[in-house]
């Protein structure tokens, strides 16, 4: 199981923040946004990790994350999408990184309180989603499912949502996902969307749901920024992060102290 982490996007829902960095570089109270997705993977155990960035700010992501857990063992690396052009073009851009391995897909700008270890650890194949109740499924993925969690349908922003569960921005998928991300055609907005993905694995009855209780943000927005910093803040999210991340931080911080006084 490799994991995949999608920083790319042009943020401009939150600009002027995104001006002149990455929507995934925003603090999230006391760190990184990008460091609650990694965070999730690393919980899981997985081990080899692309994250996905834009061309703009792809050094800065090299800076932060480059050797941050490089002598953890979990091997951290890059690809650039060069245009945004769809959540579901990750599984293109990731096809030379999978190698026919299954994955975790995440999105840079979510974030969990849900430990995900069991879900992904007992994946055999198929694909995966998870579902989280809300008051606006509208603004969302949504999926509707029956008593067994079998998927029912699939809808990408549904006018009239046909249940209230939106699909959160984390998803496991077999090695198929290339071969059926490349043969999507892009959708009205020229994008490749996920939610066809999910329907092609839907076709082939081997899709299934699980429901998280846990926090959910997708801190794309201004307001959900803020919620999800005060809610890291209020609930000490940092004691929900993998002591071996906490190192890496930590000893990150140290050693960036010793550049600043080298160059003084
Ligand atoms: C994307 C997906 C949507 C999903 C959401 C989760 O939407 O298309 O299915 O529910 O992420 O954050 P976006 O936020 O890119 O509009």
């Amino acid at each position: 199981m490799k994991g995949i982490i999608l920083a790319g996007g042009t943020g401009t829902r939150l600009l002027p923040l995104t001006a002149v960095t990455s929507k995934q570089l925003l603090p999230v109270y006391d760190r990184p946004m990008i460091f609650y997705p990694l965070n999730t993977l690393i919980k899981a155990g997985i081990k080899d990790i692309l994250v996905i960035v834009t061309p703009e700010h792809s050094g800065d992501f090299l800076n932060l994350l480059g050797s941050l857990l490089r002598k953890f063992g979990i091997n951290v690396s890059f690809i650039v999408q060069p245009a945004p052009r769809g959540l579901a073009e990750a599984y293109v851009l990731a096809e030379d990184f999978l190698d026919d391995a299954s994955s975790t897909l995440i999105l840079g700008d979510n974030i969990f309180e849900d430990d995900f270890a069991e879900a992904i650890q007992t994946f055999t194949g198929g694909g995966r989603i998870f579902a989280k109740e809300v008051a606006d499924p509208e603004r969302f993925g949504v999926v509707e499912f029956n008593g067994d969690y079998q998927v029912l349908s699939i809808e990408e922003k549904p006018e009239r949502p046909r249940s209230r569960f939106a699909i959160p921005g984390i998803y496991i998928f077999d090695n198929t996902a290339v071969a059926i991300a490349k043969g999507l055609a892009p959708s009205p907005r020229g994008e490749l969307e996920i939610t066809d993905l999910h329907k092609h694995y839907l076709g082939e009855q081997s899709l299934d749901v699980r429901v998280i209780r846990g926090a959910w943000f997708d801190a794309g927005t201004h307001e959900a920024l803020f919620e999800a910093g005060a809610y890291a803040k209020e609930h000490n999210f940092a004691s929900n992060f993998h002591p071996m991340l906490n190192d890496a931080i930590r000893e990150f911080n140290v050693e960036f102290k010793k550049t600043i006084s080298l160059k003084k």
